[in-house]
């Protein structure tokens, strides 16, 4: 529908920008003008200013402008038309509509989502009688309460009855079909409901309104959810699951998740963890990711850590990388082999998908260890050209963001990891005939300590549990950890975990990398590191110096261990050399 120039002009000239904005943002008078707390990024003090006599907004934090169009997309979302309609209903004016078959068609769309909202409605009711015993009794097997029931809105579709309600309520039969509530039976040619002896589960717009329905067999019926046909209301790819609970939960400050599932949005906004949305069975398009980008600058997907799960992330990341800028990233998370978040919360609780969430990796670290193992790079029998072929695909998925300073922020990331990659294999060469082994950069032949004495294990130990502790003193190490070799096989192996997971992964922090290494199965070995004694060892080695528990400090400790480990190891590996 086009709307005349004019009418945008007059619509613009009554409203009262402040008035529009107070209703989200406290103003405050500030150096004669307005100013809030910028609603578009996080601050402490307000750099977001209203002038009302031009009718414009901008924010000298994050560079936002605009009008109050501008900002009702930005805050709430809305389209161009929906802001409009919304700015003209607050004047009071009414939209002028030169265009009669979209006039007609936008009558048909309210019509249809005024049957979706009486059935959705009619569905809840069921839901409280006799008929939803069974549909309750699943909900309550499920763990929710009625508090998430109704913000849901969950419902629950009997054998039949939808249809003969909407008739009494004068609904015309072709509007009903087309809204996706009834079918037309091959057999006699009559209406029947479309949704029967399922747990509903109403879609809504981001105003809120219900457009479609998803439904789910309360047995083992197929399949096992049911989506409403796509309509005049409802395009698949243009919708979220959970937009408006979303967008309300948002305003506590916390994280946003993109889910798989219905169950999991559902789940994940009970726990009170995360606000969550879910496309619907379908990939995120970019229509979605836009969307989404709308409630949060960066929000945490979350995948099946299954093969098929994995292949969906690089899919989703790869379509995301173009779109990346400023303000609009995301976070993937690899949930264990076969788990939804909603099957993590039952297992592990609410910390459990705490700890999922805070081992998320940033994108480019998710898609540097996706290709990494593409390229089979931890196999030792895997011939330089692929690490060739590594870089030069990094480089290349990195260079389709279109984002000119993003682009280059990126791309100096993955040179960076080249280099250490570079360096790290350098150490390993320096002293024998190097490479990769199924454990990672492995040292070749080493030189070795002859039996593992326990002073020296002990300050083994110290060395990975700092490194731990102060992930990024890694690179600074890389070398001289590659270069040693300890005969302890358990804390070989932990060794070369932590290189690989800091080669795949520079920016992990201490609690991913403890999470990483917790979750891989040397356990005694790996709570030795955190063990009360070597806290209690490290705690000393700190007060010795003036800088507390600091990186800096940390830096001085492990220089101080690595260099009197390697003093002995070479000693010892010298006197065996000399020997033979
Ligand atoms: P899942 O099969 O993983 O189910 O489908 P779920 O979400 O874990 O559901 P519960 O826990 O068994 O109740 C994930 C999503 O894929 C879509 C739905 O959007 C579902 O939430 N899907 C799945 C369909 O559209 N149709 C299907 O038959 C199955
Ligand atoms: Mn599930």
């Amino acid at each position: 529908m086009a709307v005349p120039p004019e009418f945008i002009e007059e619509l613009r000239a009554r409203t009262t920008l402040s008035d529009l904005v107070g209703k989200r943002v406290k103003l405050v008078p500030k150096g004669g003008r307005l100013a809030g707390l910028c609603p578009f990024h996080s601050e402490k003090t307000p750099s977001f200013y209203v002038n009302d006599s031009e009718g414009f907004y901008h924010c000298f934090g994050c560079g936002v402008s605009g009008d109050a169009i501008g900002f009702l997309r930005e805050s709430d979302g809305m389209d161009f038309m929906e802001a409009v309609r919304y700015l003209a209903d607050v004047a009071g004016m009414a939209v002028p509509n030169n265009v009669p078959q979209d006039s007609e068609k936008a009558e048909q769309r309210k019509q249809a989502i005024d049957a979706l909202e009486f059935a959705a409605k009619f569905y809840q009711k069921n839901l409280d009688s006799p008929v939803g015993k069974g549909a309750s009794e699943y909900i309550r097997s499920r763990g929710l309460d009625a508090h998430i029931v109704s913000q849901f809105m969950l419902g629950y579709a009997p054998r039949s009855g939808l249809y003969p309600s909407l008739q009494q309520r004068q609904f015309p039969k072709e509007l009903i079909v087309q809204a996706g509530l009834a079918g037309i039976s091959e057999r006699d040619g009559q209406p029947y409901d479309y949704f029967r002896d399922r747990l509903m589960f109403p879609i809504q717009n981001r105003q809120g309104r219900v457009i479609a329905f998803g439904a789910r067999a309360l047995g083992e019926a197929q399949p096992k959810y049911l989506n409403s046909p796509e309509g005049p209301t409802f395009s698949k790819k243009a919708v979220l699951y959970g937009w408006t609970q979303a967008r309300a939960l948002l305003r506590q400050g916390l994280p946003l998740l993109v889910v798989e599932g219905y169950m999991d949005v559902i789940a994940v906004s009970a726990s009170g963890v995360a606000a969550a949305l879910a496309p619907l069975g379908t990939a995120l398009t970019e229509q979605q990711i836009q969307l989404v980008w709308k409630l949060h600058p960066e929000p945490i997907l979350c995948f099946d850590g299954d093969a098929a799960g994995q292949k969906a992330a690089s899919r989703a990341i790869e379509r995301i990388l173009p779109l990346l800028e400023p303000g609009r990233t995301v976070r993937i998370a690899s949930l264990p082999s076969g788990q939804d978040p909603d099957d993590i919360l039952k297992s592990e609780g609410e910390e459990g998908l705490r700890r999922v969430l805070s081992a998320a990796s940033g994108i480019l670290d998710s898609l540097w260890q996706r290709k990494f193992s593409e390229y089979r790079l931890e196999d030792a029998r895997t011939q330089p050209g692929a690490r060739a072929a590594f870089w030069a695909d990094m480089r290349q998925l990195v260079r389709s963001i279109s984002h000119n300073q993003t682009r280059t922020a990126y791309l100096d990331d993955v040179e960076y990891r080249i280099g250490a990659m570079r360096a790290a294999l350098k150490g390993a060469s320096a002293t024998a005939t190097g490479g990769y082994s199924s454990g990672g950069y492995q040292a070749g032949q080493m030189v070795r300590t002859r039996r593992p004495k326990t002073g020296l294990r002990i300050q083994y130990q110290a060395a990975l549990a700092l490194l731990v502790r102060f992930p990024e003193l890694f690179s600074d190490f890389a070398e001289e950890l590659a270069m040693m070799q300890f005969e302890d096989n358990e804390l070989e192996n932990l060794k070369k975990q932590i290189i690989d997971l800091l080669i795949a992964t520079p920016d992990l922090d201490e609690a991913a990398v403890r999470y990483h290494l917790e979750h891989s199965g040397s356990n005694t070995v790996v709570d030795d590191l955190f063990g009360s004694d070597m806290t209690a060892r490290l705690d000393a080695s700190f007060k010795q110096g003036s800088a507390g528990w600091t990186a800096v400090r940390a830096k001085e400790i492990l220089t101080e261990i690595l260099d009197r480990l390697l003093h002995k190891t070479r000693r010892a590996g010298q006197a065996r050399s000399n020997r033979s």
